[in-house]
């Protein structure tokens, strides 16, 4: 048994965070995992892991349908499943190790086991009991279920299942057209499965732009994959060699049937509590099972916080970091904040997606008068030369003060390009800020600026 001024329990994105900042602004800390390796779902089976094969697939697209037009011959490229999911697990060792060597260098324990919160300022975890002044709830998220599918990680699979199925399947369905399933869909389309996707709304990526979300859903029809939208399944029974699902469209109630080899169910997530004895602690929850917590992200226990995919909001490894850094510093004695305004999403899929801020949608919902300054790839040197030039830039402002208010990306590193935005919109900056600022040519970034010029007299190689 030993004592902390603070004790994490998880080691995700939110928990790590926490934890290594808290250790360097001073205070005595120690972090629970029970997982053999740190990292949370993020380093172990999520982010991480999904973006090393997203790479491996692009790479693989690019050999079969550009390398020949740059005149480069390297004949039909061949995949081996087993070497590229070790190229993956490699890409998980290096990444989890690397929070472990961090928590050394700060000085943060690393206790291992389950841990469980028997009492304000105690967490047990096997048979010892720790003390700590702040005990952090940093527990993550799992997958939702969903009534009449059944998942086994073989033939019915969640994106941890995904992440490492025994052979390419021929035929995948995919249960929502949200992140999860559409860059482990594409992952799998370009390695040559049948990809279908079901998705229970009229449209793909809710909550996103629905402009660009349209244009996604045309891209990826364009590399192969199929979308049955406005459908709810009933359920997946598992056949002897496939999978037989069962949907009704919703439009007209009909019920339809598709086969698969593997069925990968991806409708959302839940937060992950289980074990922590929040029950008998008396810690307050919301309506949708998250842990309640003020803006401080303190719960109604004295001592207790929790933080990410636990609480509210968007379940992105970032905002979990973020929420980490803040209550940290709020530990310390410092003045920790996050701003949810702008909190950047990204889909990693080719090409990728990005957004910040208010959609068009929400500002009419709103009632705000706004611009739009949009710029199309088309325009955009570098991304002809890259054979990247499908998508767009759009930038939201103000209509009266130009002030950014969203912005949304679809197209080839929009994950990054998001950031100028981002950070433009930290210093309150107007569209014309960005278009005033000197942008590197040939970059892709040129088109965030001409995007910014369409707000005001408009783009120039438009
Ligand atoms: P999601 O919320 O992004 O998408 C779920 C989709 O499933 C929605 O489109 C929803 O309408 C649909 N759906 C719900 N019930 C359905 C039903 N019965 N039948 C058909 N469709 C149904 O959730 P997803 O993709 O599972 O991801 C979980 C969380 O993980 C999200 O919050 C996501 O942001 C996060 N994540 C983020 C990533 C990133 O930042 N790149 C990568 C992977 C996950």
């Amino acid at each position: 048994m030993a004592s902390y001024d603070l004790i994490v329990i998880g080691s995700g994105p939110g928990g790590y965070v926490c934890a290594i900042r808290a250790a360097q602004l001073g205070l005595k800390v120690a972090c629970v995992e029970g997982r053999k390796t740190l990292g949370g779902t993020c380093l172990n089976v999520g982010c991480i892991p999904s973006k090393a094969l997203l790479h491996a697939t692009h790479q693989l697209h690019e050999a079969e349908h550009n390398f020949e037009k740059m005149g480069l011959g390297v004949g039909k490229p061949k995949v081996d499943w087993k070497a590229m999911l070790a190229y993956k697990d490699d890409v998980i060792g290096q990444n989890t190790k690397g929070v472990e060597f961090l928590f050394k260098k700060n000085k943060v324990d690393w206790i291992k086991g389950w841990a469980s919160i028997p009492a304000p300022g105690k967490v047990k975890v096997g048979k010892d009991t720790h003390e700590a002044k702040h005990i952090v709830i940093a527990t993550g998220s799992e997958s939702a279920s969903l009534k009449g599918v059944e998942v086994d990680e073989k033939t019915v699979v969640t994106s941890t299942g995904a992440l490492e199925l025994g052979k390419i399947p021929k035929k995948m369905v995919v249960i929502g057209g949200g992140v999860i399933g559409l860059e482990m869909g594409s992952v799998y389309a370009r390695l040559g499965s049948q990809v279908t996707v079901i998705e229970y709304l009229d449209r793909i990526i809710p909550g996103n732009d629905g402009e660009v979300a349209k244009t996604f859903q045309r891209l990826l029809k364009r590399q192969g994959m199929e979308f049955i939208l406005g459908a709810a399944v009933q359920g997946a029974e598992k056949l002897k060699t496939k999978v037989k699902l069962t949907y009704k469209l919703r439009k007209d109630d009909s019920e339809h049937t598709l086969d698969a080899d593997t069925v990968l169910l991806a409708t959302g997530r839940r937060p992950y509590t289980e074990g922590l004895g929040l029950d008998a602690l008396g810690v307050e929850l919301t309506k949708g099972g998250q842990i309640a917590t003020d803006k401080r992200y303190a719960t109604n226990i004295e001592g207790v916080y929790a933080i990410g995919d636990a609480i509210d909001g968007p379940m992105l490894a970032h905002k979990a970091m973020d929420e980490g850094h803040a209550l940290a510093e709020i530990l310390a004695g410092q003045a920790g904040h996050v701003n949810y305004g702008v909190i950047p999403g990204v889909i990693y899929t080719h090409p990728e997606v990005a957004s910040v801020g208010e959609t068009e949608e929400s500002l009419k919902e709103a009632g705000r008068a706004y611009k739009v300054g949009k710029f199309s790839f088309m325009g955009n040197g570098r991304a002809k030369a890259n054979f990247a030039a499908d998508g767009f830039v759009k930038i939201l402002a103000d209509k009266e003060t130009d002030r950014i208010l969203g912005a949304h990306i679809i197209g080839p590193y929009a994950g990054d390009l998001i950031h100028e935005i981002c950070v433009g919109m930290e210093f309150g900056a107007a569209a014309e800020d960005i278009a005033r600022t000197c942008h590197a040519h040939p970059t892709y970034s040129e088109a965030v600026r001409e995007a910014a010029l369409a707000c005001g007299d408009g783009a120039l190689h438009a």
